[in-house]
């Protein structure tokens, strides 16, 4: 809201400005002037239309010429408009005008320079100071101490360069248009006294976004206005899989960033990091800045229930975060594609299934949580999902597992093959790690077991044999000798044989 105040404040201005302008056109060049500037406003730098530029019909005359300003307090002043000054006619130029004596504003139309030096003293009383439409590569130097100037428009100039501290001894500065140039860095501005910045970088699309993005978080959200801001683009590199051209990324991206700090997750006791990393690209989609959070360290016992939009990687080790809830059941969560949380308390990874975080993610890392059993199936990535990395990367080194024969026949190849930490995964009911872990050893009890099935069967075979055997000789005997082999004739006589004898 504040922003679009001020914007309508400036539109209403310009508005107000070109209306004055046509019907102050048949009065005096004082007049004119004077109207045109008033006090003069913040928002705009003394500027003369091409119409303006002093008539050159022999070599002697002057390219620049004075304009009397009528000021409210009782000094001279006077404001020089110069056209087409190039590196013979600059000193001349400015001298044929008298610049600088009794000079406030300036105004350079096409100016061809190799460089400006703005640590001379002849700018060091201006007010305003316009150097436009021409052709200047660099700006060195430094402004003087004290210099009064609330406006500099060095717009469309080709400008590649502008020193890093050109500008920070511009106490008053609150208007500057870098319009139309092709710096890749921004010069450090003096923002001592808290006043708000105008600031015009449209059409310099060659700045970098990490740099206009620290400018933004040094100077302050509410302190800087861009105007055109919707017209205004950065360059940022293109790593998105590693991609190597440059992407122009619309400044109001840029400005989330600056919001980033406050929408990054805190508490009464704690405060996350947020920081973006990356330029994400998707084929007919804005490009979207990529963000980076890091909790890790801050004694949080669950996961934060917000994150800032785009986060794609969080880091929560080295807390007491026992669950994964969130990961599934928190649309904040969707971006997530690294996920780090080692040294916690998590006991189980089943949360995480079917999640867009299990079908999408990069990199899991669990390191030393507690957790005892790994669902593979939740972690491979699901066959039907084409958009999934051929690449993940998974972490689980430091947990102890119940072991058992299926960990040591499936599990630890699953893990030597799919984790990278595998020979860090630890056993919590064995005494050794995972990769340690011998089928042969763990599987021991079942196979035993069933074998002493096979030899109890085989035995009551052989048992039941011969009985049978016996059972048949003693009949024999019994036909044939007459009398009953041991133990049979030992034993008591049973109902049914007085039966037999009978
Ligand atoms: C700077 O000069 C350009 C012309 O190149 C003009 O369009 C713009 O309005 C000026 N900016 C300011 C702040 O005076
Ligand atoms: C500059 O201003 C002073 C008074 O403020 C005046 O005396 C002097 O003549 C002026 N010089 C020129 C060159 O206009
Ligand atoms: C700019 O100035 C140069 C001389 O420095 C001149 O040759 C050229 O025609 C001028 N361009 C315009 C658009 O006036
Ligand atoms: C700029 O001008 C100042 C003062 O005239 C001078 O001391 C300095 O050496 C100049 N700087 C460059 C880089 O030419
Ligand atoms: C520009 O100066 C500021 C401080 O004045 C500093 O923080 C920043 O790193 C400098 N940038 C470059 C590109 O030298
Ligand atoms: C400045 O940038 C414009 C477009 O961005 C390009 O056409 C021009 O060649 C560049 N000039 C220089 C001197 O790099
Ligand atoms: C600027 O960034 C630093 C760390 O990168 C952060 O601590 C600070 O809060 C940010 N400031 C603003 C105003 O965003
Ligand atoms: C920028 O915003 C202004 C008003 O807010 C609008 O008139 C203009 O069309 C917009 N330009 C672009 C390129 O979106
Ligand atoms: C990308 O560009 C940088 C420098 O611009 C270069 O050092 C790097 O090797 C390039 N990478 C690839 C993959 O082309
Ligand atoms: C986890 O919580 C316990 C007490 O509940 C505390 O002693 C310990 O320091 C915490 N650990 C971390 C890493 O915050
Ligand atoms: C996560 O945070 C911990 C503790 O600050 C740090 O040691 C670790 O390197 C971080 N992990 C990543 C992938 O940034
Ligand atoms: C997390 O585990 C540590 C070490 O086993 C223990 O001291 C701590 O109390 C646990 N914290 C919670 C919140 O369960």
């Amino acid at each position: 809201m504040h922003f679009l105040s001020l914007s309508i404040c400036i539109y209403g201005y310009v508005a107000f400005t070109s209306a004055r302008t046509e019907e102050d056109q048949a009065s005096s060049p004082a007049a004119n002037t004077e109207m045109r500037l008033g006090i003069p406003p913040p928002e705009r730098c003394f500027y003369q239309d091409a119409s303006e530029c002093p008539k050159i019909e022999n070599p002697d005359d002057c390219p620049c010429k004075r304009i009397p300003i009528l000021s409210s307090s009782n000094n001279e002043e006077y404001a020089v408009f110069c056209c087409d000054l190039h590196i013979k006619t600059f000193e001349t130029g400015l001298a044929c005008s008298n610049f600088p004596v009794n000079v406030s504003y300036i105004h350079i139309r096409n100016g061809t320079l190799e460089a400006l030096n703005v640590s001379e003293v002849r700018w060091r009383r201006l007010k305003s100071l316009a150097i436009t439409d021409g052709k200047i590569n660099r700006i060195k130097g430094q402004f003087l101490m004290m210099t009064p100037t609330h406006c500099l428009n060095l717009s469309n100039n080709a400008l590649t360069e502008i020193e890093n501290n050109s500008f920070t001894r511009l106490s008053q500065l609150t208007s500057l248009d870098l319009s139309y140039n092709n710096m890749t860095h921004l010069p450090a501005l003096n923002i001592m006294n808290g006043r708000e910045f105008w600031l015009d970088i449209s059409g310099t699309n060659t700045l970098w976004c990490h740099d206009v993005s620290q400018y933004i978080n040094k100077t302050g959200d509410k302190q800087i206005i861009f105007n055109r801001e919707n017209e205004t683009v950065c360059s940022a590199s293109k790593t998105w899989r590693w991609f190597n051209t440059t992407e122009q990324v619309p400044l109001e991206q840029v400005r989330l960033l600056s919001l980033l700090q406050t929408e990054c997750p805190k508490g009464k006791t704690w405060q996350c990091q947020c920081s973006f990393i990356r330029l994400n690209i998707v084929q007919g989609e804005k490009p979207v800045m990529a963000v980076e959070v890091d909790c890790s360290g801050n004694q949080l016992t669950r996961l934060p229930q917000r994150l800032p939009p785009n986060t794609i990687a969080l880091n929560v080790s080295y807390n007491n975060i026992t669950t994964l809830d969130e990961i599934s059941g928190n649309l904040w969560y969707h971006d997530l594609q690294k996920f780090y949380a080692d040294y916690n308390n998590i006991t189980s990874i089943n949360k995480i299934e079917g999640s867009k975080f299990s079908d999408n993610f990069e990199f899991l890392s669990l390191r030393h949580n507690k957790i005892k059993s790994v669902p593979t199936y939740i972690l491979v990535p699901n066959v039907h999902n084409k958009n999934h990395l051929s690449h993940r990367y998974v972490k689980l080194g430091g947990n102890k597992l119940l072991c058992n024969c299926n960990t040591a026949k499936y599990l630890k190849p699953w893990l030597q093959t799919n984790i990278l930490d595998p020979d860090e995964v630890l056993c919590e009911n064995v005494k050794e790690k995972v990769v340690d872990l011998e089928p042969s050893k763990m599987c021991v009890h079942p196979g035993d077991w069933t074998d002493y099935i096979y030899y109890l069967i085989a035995f009551e075979t052989l048992m039941l044999i011969s009985l049978i055997a016996k059972v048949s000789y003693d009949y024999w005997i019994f036909k044939t000798a007459g009398y009953l082999p041991w133990p049979a004739n030992k034993m008591p006589k049973l109902p049914c044989d007085w039966l037999c004898e009978a």
